[in-house]
């Protein structure tokens, strides 16, 4: 039985979804291209693992966790890689003559967008957000690309790499979407689903998934929204239900969720989970997430640290995890239902037990090598 959660204040929402399929257009793409051969196709393509922490199961009484460990891939160190390699790789072959890309991110994507140029023979130009830390910044560079830092939030870098793109006539590759823009991010999303397809022979039933819960980190939703078409487009109503977490200090898909329409975060303040710190959902993202989504959580960052310790030092015979802040959002979530008292219900009307089993993506591993050393020491 599902129950609906009003009150304002609270750190989560629950609804029922429609389990609708959007009829747009980044549903057409996401039904008819299909990234795993371009992906299996590179040279540094490897299926990431995925781990079962079967001791931590147990000790927080609970049937099963899987985690998926993306800070294996393609040696980024995060899942981005796989929407920026297959969208650039689509735009080379509609124009082989573009130059450089361009893109806005607060670290992971643009690491990824110049990594994946940089493979095609490519420059790239990246902008990063004021609160972008050095680390991240030179992460990206080492890909070669031309980083500028902008005394501006996550949505006005957006608009100015979209601006100077169209005066120099640089490729945007961004993975969020507006109106008008939404064709790219379908691409990027595309490529994220070469992940839930590795996981097929691992977690899938013919008819029902082997899990029963998934935890999906949301930024602007992109990641969350290829999830959620693959669930949907899979097994409609008997998709597992799917949580969205997002830090305390930018949550715009839950708010949105909240107030039936997409909005810009309510409150917008620094946090520790940079991939996750965005402004407004992708549009396309928001329109898939609104009716696949069942409960959306924000959480603080002090659980995001908690949640890195705990994959840092597994329980019992389970392996390690080496996880960004972002990368740990997951985990953060599915502890912080279970053990934080301002979550009180929700374990009840998700009807989370023993028998329960969960999925979850370590979606970055050490991205920002200081940051994480502080946080595990
Ligand atoms: C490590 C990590 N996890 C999750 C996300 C969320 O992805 P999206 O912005 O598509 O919601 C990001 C985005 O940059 C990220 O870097």
């Amino acid at each position: 039985m599902i129950f609906f959660s009003h009150m304002d204040q609270l750190p989560f929402h629950i609804q029922e979804p429609s389990f609708q399929l959007p009829n747009n257009l980044t549903v057409s793409i996401l039904k008819n291209k299909n990234a795993l051969p371009f992906h299996q196709g590179l040279a540094a393509y490897c299926p990431t693992p995925l781990i079962s922490l079967g001791a931590l199961a147990k000790a927080i009484g609970l049937g099963a966790i899987y985690i998926k460990d993306e800070s294996y891939r393609f040696d980024l160190n995060a899942f981005k890689g796989l929407g920026a390699s297959f969208a650039i790789g689509q735009l080379l072959e509609k124009k082989p003559e573009i130059e450089i890309f361009c893109t806005a991110t607060d670290g992971n994507h643009g690491r990824a967008v110049a990594w994946a140029a940089k493979a095609a023979g490519k420059k790239s130009v990246v902008f990063v957000p004021a609160d972008t830390s050095l680390n991240r910044i030179k992460a990206i560079e080492k890909e070669g690309a031309t980083v500028v830092q902008l005394n501006k939030n996550y949505d006005d870098t957006c608009a100015h790499a979209e601006r100077i793109s169209k005066i120099n006539q640089w490729e945007l590759v961004q993975d969020t979407a507006w109106k008008g823009y939404e064709e790219i991010p379908a691409d990027i999303m595309a490529g994220y689903l070469t992940h839930f397809k590795e996981l097929e022979d691992s977690l899938h039933g013919v008819a029902r998934p082997d899990v029963d819960l998934v935890f999906l980190q949301v930024g602007v939703g992109s990641w969350a929204a290829s999830a959620a078409f693959y669930y949907l487009q899979r097994y409609g109503k008997e998709s597992p239900l799917l949580i969205t977490v997002e830090p305390d200090g930018s949550a715009g898909f839950f708010d949105s969720l909240k107030n039936g329409e997409r909005v810009s975060p309510e409150s917008s303040s620094h946090t520790i989970m940079g991939g996750l710190s965005c402004g407004i959902p992708s549009l396309s993202g928001w329109e898939m997430l609104k009716n696949a989504v069942t409960a959306a959580i924000r959480i603080p960052d002090e659980e995001a640290k908690r949640a890195m310790r705990q994959l840092y030092v597994p329980l019992g015979n389970d392996q390690r995890v080496i996880s960004g802040e972002s990368g740990a959002a997951g985990l953060a979530g599915l502890l912080t239902i279970l053990q934080d008292p301002a979550y009180a219900g929700i374990k009840e009307q998700l009807q989370i037990g023993p028998q329960t089993r969960i999925l979850l993506f370590n979606t970055e591993g050490n991205t920002d090598e200081e940051s994480f050393e502080q946080i595990i020491s």
